[in-house]
C-alpha cells in the first residue's frame, strides 16, 4: 500500500466489499481481504471497530458530520432514534421527568445510580456550600456591551470562573479534588445564570439562599427583587423548571457534548471544556434553536398566522427558511422530550392562566408538517426545542435567554461525559482528513508572478 492515504467513503463503495458477520467484518480492498472486529453494545447496537483500519489497509473512512461514526462507547445515555427512546443510566426519560428532581438526575448521570436519601442530602448540602461566586467575577459585566447575548456572557463567565481556582486547571488531580470542581460548577452555574439575567435589566444581584432547593434558589435569584420582603416561587413554575432541566440534562454525543469531550481530551480543565460546550450549544442548529423557534412563531403570528405558507417555505430548496425545532440527527420518530414538553406546556399555561397565541400556531404548525409528505418522508418531527421556549416565555424569561436555560440543564450531562472520557483515559481526539488541495508546486518570487 503506497504511503498516500486512501479512503473508504461509505457513500461511494465501488472497489470495496464489506461483509458483516456476527463478530467481525470482512473488507475486500483491491483484492486483499481484511477482518475488522464488530463491537456490540448493551442495547444491541453494532459498530465496525476501525481502530486499526489505516495500519492494516492504508485507508481511512470519511464521514463528514460524523453521521455514521461513533466517537466513543458510553454508559451514560441511550437513544433509539427510530423508536423515540431516551434513557439515562437505564431509566426512561418519562420516568425521570415524572418522578425525579433535577438534582437527583444530575446525581444519576454523574454517579451511575439514583441516590439514596443520605447520598442525595450529602450531594445537595455539598452544592449549597458552593453557591456563592467570587465578587471579582461581577467585574466582568463592566466589559460586556449592554444588551449583549447572554450565551456569550455565560461562555466568558464559566471560562473565567476557572481562573479563580488555579489548582483546578490541572484535570489530573485526585478524584476528590475533581469532585470539588464538579460541585462548584453545579452550584455556581445557577448563580451566574441569575447574575446575567439581573445585570441585563440593570437590577441588583440577588444572592443565593441556601435554605432553598436547587431550582427554587435559581428562580429566587432570578425573579426576586431587593425591594421584595419575600419571594415565593410558584410551585407550578418550580415543577416545570425541574422537568425542563431534566429533559435537557444529557443527550449522548450531541454537538456540544462531543465538543466538551474533545476539548477535555487535550487535558484542558473542566471549566474551559464546559465553556466550549456552551459555545457549541449556542448555535441555532443546536441549543440555539429554542430561541429561533419562538422568533419563528412570532414571525408567523405577525405575518397573519398562515402556517401553510411557512411550511411551504421550509420545503423550498431555494429558500433558506427552516422549520426551527423540527428534525433531528438521531430521532427519526417523535423526540420523547418534545412529547413531555408539549404536555407540560399545556399544563403550565393553563395553571398560570397564560394564553400565548404562538402556542396555537405551534400546534397548527406541527399538525400541518406531520401530514406533509416532505416532512413525513424525511422523518422530521418536533424536537426538544419546539415547545420549550413557550414555557420559558410563560415563566417570564426573554427569548434570547432560552439557550442559557438549556445550558443550565445540560451541565450535569456535559460533566458526566467529560468524567467518562477522563476516567477511561481516552487519547486526545484528533480526526484524520483527506487532502484535496494543490499538489506540490515551486515557489515564485513576487516579481515573477
Ligand atoms: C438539538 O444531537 C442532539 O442530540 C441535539 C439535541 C440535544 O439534546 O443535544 O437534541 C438538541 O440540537 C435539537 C435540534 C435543534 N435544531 C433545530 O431544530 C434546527 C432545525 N433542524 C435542523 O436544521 C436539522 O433537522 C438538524 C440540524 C437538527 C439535523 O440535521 P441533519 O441530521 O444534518 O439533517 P439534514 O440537515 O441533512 O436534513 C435532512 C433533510 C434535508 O433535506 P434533503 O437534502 O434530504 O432534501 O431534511 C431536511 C434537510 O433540508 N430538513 C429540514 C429540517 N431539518 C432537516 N427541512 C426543513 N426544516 C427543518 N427543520
Amino acid at each position: 500500500m503506497g504511503n498516500h492515504q486512501s479512503l473508504i467513503s461509505f457513500a461511494q463503495l465501488k472497489h470495496t466489499l464489506i461483509i458483516l458477520m456476527a463478530d467481525n467484518a470482512k473488507i475486500i480492498l483491491e483484492g486483499n481481504e481484511y477482518e475488522l472486529p464488530v463491537f456490540t453494545g448493551s442495547e444491541g447496537e453494532k459498530a465496525i471497530d476501525i481502530s486499526d483500519l489505516r495500519a492494516k489497509t492504508g485507508y481511512i473512512t470519511l464521514d463528514i458530520g460524523y453521521k455514521n461514526t461513533g466517537a466513543t462507547t458510553s454508559g451514560i445515555t441511550f437513544l433509539d432514534g427510530e423508536e423515540g427512546i431516551l434513557r439515562h443510566r437505564g431509566y426512561s426519560i418519562e420516568d425521570l421527568a415524572a418522578k425525579a428532581s433535577f438534582l437527583e438526575v444530575a446525581y444519576l448521570l454523574l454517579n451511575g445510580e439514583l441516590p439514596t436519601r443520605q447520598q442525595f442530602d450529602d450531594f445537595d448540602n455539598a452544592i449549597r456550600e458552593h453557591t456563592l461566586v467570587n465578587e471579582g467575577l461581577e467585574g466582568m459585566f463592566k466589559a460586556f456591551p449592554t444588551g449583549s447575548h447572554p450565551m456569550g456572557q455565560l461562555n466568558s463567565m464559566i471560562s473565567a470562573l476557572g481562573l479563580f481556582y488555579p489548582k483546578s486547571l490541572n484535570p489530573n488531580r485526585p478524584e476528590d479534588a475533581i469532585n470539588r470542581t464538579v460541585l462548584r460548577l453545579l452550584a455556581k452555574m445557577p448563580t451566574i445564570c441569575a447574575m446575567i439575567y439581573k445585570k441585563r435589566s440593570g437590577h441588583p444581584i440577588i444572592y443565593p439562599k441556601n435554605n432553598l432547593d436547587y431550582v427554587s434558589n435559581y428562580l429566587n435569584m432570578t425573579f426576586a427583587q431587593v425591594t421584595m420582603d419575600h419571594y415565593q416561587p410558584d410551585p407550578v413554575i418550580v415543577d416545570a423548571m425541574n422537568k425542563l432541566l431534566i429533559l435537557h440534562a444529557d443527550h449522548e454525543q450531541n454537538c456540544s457534548a462531543s465538543t466538551v469531550r474533545m476539548v477535555g481530551s487535550s487535558q484542558s480543565n473542566l471549566y474551559s471544556s464546559i465553556a466550549a460546550g456552551i459555545a457549541a450549544l449556542w448555535g441555532p442548529l443546536h441549543g440555539g434553536a429554542n430561541q429561533e423557534v419562538l422568533e419563528m412563531l412570532e414571525l408567523i403570528r405577525q405575518d397573519g398566522g398562515d402556517v401553510q405558507k411557512w411550511v411551504n417555505k421550509a420545503k423550498d430548496k431555494n429558500d433558506n427558511f427552516r422549520l426551527m425545532g423540527f428534525g433531528h440527527r438521531v430521532y427519526k420518530n417523535f423526540d420523547p422530550r418534545a412529547k413531555i414538553i408539549k404536555k407540560t406546556c399545556d399544563d403550565v399555561l393553563n395553571k398560570l392562566g397564560v394564553h400565548d397565541p404562538v402556542l396555537e400556531i405551534a400546534k397548527k404548525l406541527e399538525e400541518t408538517a406531520l401530514t406533509d409528505p416532505y416532512f413525513v418522508e424525511r422523518k422530521l418531527y418536533p424536537n426538544v426545542d419546539f415547545y420549550s421556549g413557550i414555557i420559558y416565555r410563560a415563566i417570564g424569561f426573554p427569548t434570547d435567554f432560552f439557550t442559557v436555560l438549556f445550558a443550565l440543564g445540560r451541565l450535569p450531562g456535559w460533566i458526566s461525559q467529560w468524567q467518562e472520557m477522563r476516567r477511561e483515559k481516552q487519547p486526545i481526539a484528533r480526526p484524520r482528513q483527506i487532502y484535496t488541495g494543490e499538489v506540490p508546486r515551486n515557489f515564485k518570487f513576487m516579481q515573477d508572478r
